[in-house]
């Protein structure tokens, strides 16, 4: 495998932004991360108490660490158990008309917080950040992209009546409120800090360096004056991968500011592509990525040829000394999403001991995800234009501002 600028020792820190993710050999060092970022890992005491305050088994994604690591979850459940209401936010940027497993962890996981707070939820679809960042995109395909990607997102499950769905390009023109605080951030976020956070040059567009703002601000519940009325106070909770967390360490400073509230986060691990650890799965690159519109012969070839195996060179090796779960990416797609905890500690346990052979781990990953996204795409077809505008337009959703 190729030397990596961390290797090399040319950068001393691995460094993930929302555009780049450069770690070690051995993949992104969470737990540094965490220091670097100045975030809370998630322990056992905290999942013990989201246990008990939602009276239901945590989410296999809290189970094994794949949510990891947070800012002021501990006020959310203060709010949940004090009848105080919150609300949840997350977004996409899209780029691409097909989104790839890893965009799915986090809005499969804000389905299920949805459903186990009855909370609304507000989607951003920052078309105006892939047309700033990417060369070949107009304004009208990434207008277009962020509707088709929507479709994607709708079949998660999302209630209609508690979920909204906005293009930044679209809302900026339809409610004021939202260029209001855009602006309100900008006033207080210098060049430098910006810079700081996200690491632009000089040679950035003023486009860049001014976004990171219109990502901040529906964390303040008055962008949103149609469900929210003119709250400002209203609690947001953004799950994301850590990969945007810069956006959110910018909001949390300018909060207090403009006498917002910090929003709070949970923050995912990476998805990681077939060929291992190292990063997170890359929309750009067909062979590191399973895509939500992958044929079920695509999900067999993309594994048996790319997947990297924990297994040995040959068979019998193999069933002398047994796998790697480690690095092996067949298994750890499955720690994503094999729900049942005794099925997979069982093929952790062949897979170590040498009676499973990767061929046949390879086999249980097909099926599971040939299910996954034959799934998805049942939901998807069955979302029509006229439900996305639906969850499109600015209205008033299943929420009581009053209260
Ligand atoms: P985007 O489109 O790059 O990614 C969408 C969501 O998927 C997460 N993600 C991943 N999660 C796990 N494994 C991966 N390999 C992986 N790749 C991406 C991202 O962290 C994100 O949560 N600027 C954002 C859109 C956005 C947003 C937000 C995201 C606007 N507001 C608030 C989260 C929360 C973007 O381009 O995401």
């Amino acid at each position: 495998m190729a030397e990596t600028a961390v290797d090399r020792g040319d950068v001393q820190e691995q460094i993930v932004t929302p555009w780049d993710v450069v770690a070690s050999e051995k993949g992104v060092d969470y737990g540094k991360l965490i220091e670097q970022f100045g975030s809370q890992r998630i322990g056992g005491a905290l999942l013990d108490r989201i246990e008990r305050v939602t009276g239901q088994k945590v989410h296999r994604f809290l189970r094994r660490n794949v949510f990891f690591s947070h800012r002021n979850l501990e006020q959310v459940l203060d709010n949940y158990e004090a009848n105080k209401p919150f609300y949840l936010y997350t977004g996409r940027g899209p780029s691409s008309e097909s989104m790839h497993l890893g965009h799915l962890i986090p809005f499969i996981f804000t389905k299920h917080l949805q459903d186990v707070f009855d909370v609304p939820l507000v989607v951003q679809m920052t078309d105006d950040e892939k047309y700033l960042w990417k060369d070949n995109l107009s304004l009208e395909e990434v207008h277009r992209l962020a509707f088709e990607n929507a479709k994607d997102i709708i079949a998660c499950g999302f209630d209609v009546n508690k979920t909204f769905i906005f293009s930044d390009l679209d809302y900026m023109a339809q409610v004021p409120q939202f260029y209001q605080n855009v602006l309100r951030v900008r006033k207080h976020v210098t060049y430098n800090q910006v810079k700081g956070i996200f690491g632009f040059s000089d040679s950035d567009s003023t486009g860049k360096i001014a976004f990171p703002a219109v990502q901040a601000v529906p964390s303040f519940s008055n962008t949103f004056p149609h469900i929210f009325g003119d709250r400002p106070d209203i609690f947001c909770l953004i799950p994301c991968a850590i990969d945007q967390d810069p956006y959110f360490r910018m909001t949390r400073d300018v909060a207090p500011k403009l006498g917002y509230l910090k929003p709070a986060l949970v923050h995912s691990t990476f998805f990681p592509g077939l060929q291992g650890p190292k990063g997170k799965m890359s929309a750009s690159d067909a062979s590191s990525s399973i895509f939500l519109t992958d044929t079920p012969n695509d999900i067999k070839t993309k594994i048996n040829k790319h997947a990297y195996s924990g297994g040995r060179d040959t068979e019998e090796e193999h069933r002398k000394i047994g796998g790697n779960t480690d690095v092996d990416v067949s298994y750890q797609y499955l720690t994503f999403f094999m729900d049942d905890d005794d099925k997979l500690a069982q093929i952790k346990k062949d897979y170590e001991s040498g009676k499973l052979l990767t061929g046949q781990l390879k086999q249980i990953l097909i099926e599971e995800l040939q299910k996954l996204v034959g799934d998805h795409q049942s939901r998807r077809q069955a979302v029509t234009d006229d439900l996305v505008r639906q969850f499109m337009t600015p209205r008033k959703l299943n929420f009581d501002p009053s209260k």
